[in-house]
């Protein structure tokens, strides 16, 4: 059966699209198959995409010390309608931060304790000036993600 991986990330720039861009060609590595990869920006995901999906990754940048506006209102809308029915869920955190990404990481960690997410592994904080490096990690990140639901063991 096809288990279904849902990016939801914020990518107001060049650089954070061309992440996510390496993250979704990642997920879909063709040696994957069984996995179906969907890519919402926050502003546009809803509970119903949360709660039809296996795994989760989640991206933003670190704007004045937290998450993006954008993935904060996903959460303030999905909390409650997700919040009994999505306990264990497997999820990644990518932050793209110019010069720190703890607060983020913080803010979103606080959120996904109270819904019971699992963290997948360690979240990816792309920090400092840009760096090409990024987007093969943000593309390893999409793959990890996938293979492991593929394989049946996130
Ligand atoms: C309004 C604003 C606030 C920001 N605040 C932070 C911050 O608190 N910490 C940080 O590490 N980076 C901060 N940044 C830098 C962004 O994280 C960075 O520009 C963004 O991730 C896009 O990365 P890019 O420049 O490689 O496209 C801020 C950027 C903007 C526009």
């Amino acid at each position: 059966m096809t288990k279904h991986l849902l990016i939801v990330a914020h990518t107001p720039s060049e650089n954070t699209r061309r992440m996510l861009a390496a993250m979704i060609d990642g997920a879909q590595d063709p040696a994957i198959e069984g996995v179906a990869t969907r890519a919402v920006a926050p502003l546009k995901a809803t509970a119903d995409d949360v709660l039809s999906a296996d795994a989760i990754i989640l991206g933003t940048p670190e704007n004045l010390g937290y998450m993006s506006g954008a993935l904060k209102d996903f959460f303030d809308r999905i909390y409650y309608p997700c919040l009994e029915l999505t306990q264990g869920r497997p999820y990644a955190l990518c932050v793209r931060a110019g010069s720190d990404g703890t607060g983020t990481r913080r803010g979103v960690e606080t959120i996904v304790t109270g819904l019971r997410w699992r963290a997948a592994r360690e979240p990816l904080i792309c920090r400092g000036d840009f760096r090409e490096e990024f987007v093969e990690q943000a593309r390893e990140l999409g793959m990890y993600m996938a293979a492991g639901l593929d394989a049946g063991i996130l």
